[in-house]
């Protein structure tokens, strides 16, 4: 057989196995090799004994069907965060059904979890009611996903070693769905060996973690590692699990800006320069396609709106910067737009008029907002967890666009020389460098929708990357 080409795909096809691979950690290449290891092992199956599919939902039946979740409440202190969690699960369109350990409800009331879940929850493995109701078997089956939260070290070493004496334990010996845990517990029973035990055993039996996080404790003057992880990120983490395998950027809220601004010199005349808007739309678009939550802040383009995004259009830079601070909180910023870096001290309320003879206008000009540097320098608990600027150089690129990644202090700069003789601004196609703390990649020429897709794809696998190093 002829070695496979890559190139020879048509776009389309080439998008959605760059997907593919960022979801899973993959190389395009691997990923292509996997898709027809297992295509060549479904030929070498026998054929069904029954074509018709009884149990099994079409994609589309199943992608119509809203999410259910488990999510099992263990009894510690950070019970009472699961309420939150609850609300915010139900937020994103997931309907969340709850079991309630008895240590569970010591900290909080099967009333209030019923009353933020919509439905009554489940708490006792021999009360006949939720036998016969639903029974421990369904509950364990009729679900997407399960998750423990707060998941405590008595209900993780339970789990590790199979035990079942509880709804809650039953439940999870008894599911055959995806688990994700939140563990939560005191700094020095997570570092406890038994505890690590139970955690590397878990993981190995494909449980997946979030958490926990390091910071002050319940109990006085106790810090460490053992805080459940925050309702937010527990979320973020859930539609992730959720999602289908070609929308690795579910769940994430990102904030894009786009195109130039324009500064007023008087009511009919204005300062701007030549960015067409293309590349910033260009990766909305590629964003909304991989399943973020996108608002696109664009200034005066030519260019329509991207489908199945929230655009917000302005004029100037002041303008762009309070959308932006509007649209916050989000995960992930891009700042392609090419903001004018000055604009004129007063604009004239009326039309300058001509007047012959007498002297030309003189403009006095005021910097504007650095909307780039004001977003990548919040406090920590405001600041998007991935701040992308944007270069534009006409000279010494890679030089320029290292000290402005440093002078901005954002996390990774998109690099592009865009003097007049390189086609960039306003063209269809861009050459880009992506410059981090750690390093630089040189990307090919390619059209300004491949950048996008390369730039979306790098930011899933580093997301991804990001979620495992926290598990
Ligand atoms: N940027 C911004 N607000 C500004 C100016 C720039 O958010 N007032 C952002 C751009 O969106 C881009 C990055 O900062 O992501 C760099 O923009 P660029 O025009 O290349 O750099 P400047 O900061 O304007 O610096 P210089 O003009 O010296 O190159």
């Amino acid at each position: 057989m002829g070695s496979l080409t890559i190139r020879k795909l048509d776009e389309a096809m080439k998008a959605r196995l760059r997907l593919r691979a960022a979801r899973n950690g993959r190389s395009v290449e691997e990923e292509a090799r996997t898709i027809l290891r297992d295509a060549a092992a479904d030929a070498e199956s026998p054929p069904a004994a029954d074509p018709t599919p009884t149990e099994a939902p079409s994609a589309a039946a199943a992608a119509a069907k809203p999410a259910r979740v488990l999510l099992v409440i263990g009894g510690g202190i950070a019970a009472y965060k699961s309420l939150d969690l609850i609300r915010r699960l139900r937020e994103r369109g997931i309907a969340v059904r709850c079991v309630l350990t008895r240590a569970g409800s010591e900290f909080i009331t099967p009333l209030s979890v019923g009353a933020i879940a919509g439905e009554r929850p489940y708490t006792d493995l021999f009360n006949p009611d939720h036998e016969f109701d639903v029974g421990h078997i369904r509950l364990a089956r009729d679900t997407d996903l399960v998750i423990v939260a707060p998941a405590t070290a008595d209900l993780m070493a339970k789990m590790a070693n199979g035990h079942a004496d509880d709804l809650a334990t039953a439940v999870l010996l008894a599911t055959d769905k995806p688990i994700l845990l939140a563990p939560a517990m005191n700094p020095r029973m997570w570092a406890n060996k038994a505890t690590q035990r139970n955690v590397t055993r878990l993981q190995n039996d494909g449980v997946t973690l979030v958490g926990p996080g390091e910071g002050e404790m319940a109990e006085r003057g106790e810090r460490g590692r053992g805080r459940m992880a925050e309702p937010l990120e527990i979320a973020v983490r859930v539609t992730a699990l959720l999602a289908p395998q070609d929308k690795p950027l579910a769940g994430y809220r990102m904030l894009i800006t786009s195109g130039p601004t324009h500064e007023p010199i008087d009511p009919v005349r204005y300062i701007a320069n030549r960015s067409s808007g293309k590349q910033g739309h260009a990766i909305a678009a590629a964003a909304a396609a991989a399943g973020a939550e996108v608002t696109l802040v664009s200034g005066p383009v030519t260019i329509p709106d991207p489908n199945g995004i929230t655009v917000v259009h302005v004029e100037s830079a002041r303008e762009m910067l309070a959308a932006v601070e509007k649209a916050m909180p989000a995960d992930i910023a891009i700042f392609a737009a090419a903001v004018a870096d000055w604009r004129v001290a007063r604009d004239s309320e009326q039309k300058i008029k001509k007047q012959t003879g007498a002297a030309t206008p003189e403009l006095s000009l005021t910097e504007n907002p650095d909307i780039l540097a004001t977003i990548s320098k919040l406090p920590p608990a405001r600041r998007p967890p991935l701040v992308i600027g944007f270069a534009a150089e006409t000279e010494h690129v890679e030089r320029h666009a290292r000290e402005k990644l440093a002078r901005k202090g954002c996390d990774w700069i998109v690099a592009n020389d865009v003097s007049p003789a390189t086609g960039i601004m306003g063209g269809d196609s861009n050459t880009v460098h992506l410059i981090s703390a750690t390093g630089i990649e040189h990307w090919p020429p390619q059209s300004k929708d491949a950048v996008a897709q390369m730039l979306i794809e790098h930011i899933a696998r580093t997301m991804l990357e990001k979620m495992k190093a926290k598990s």
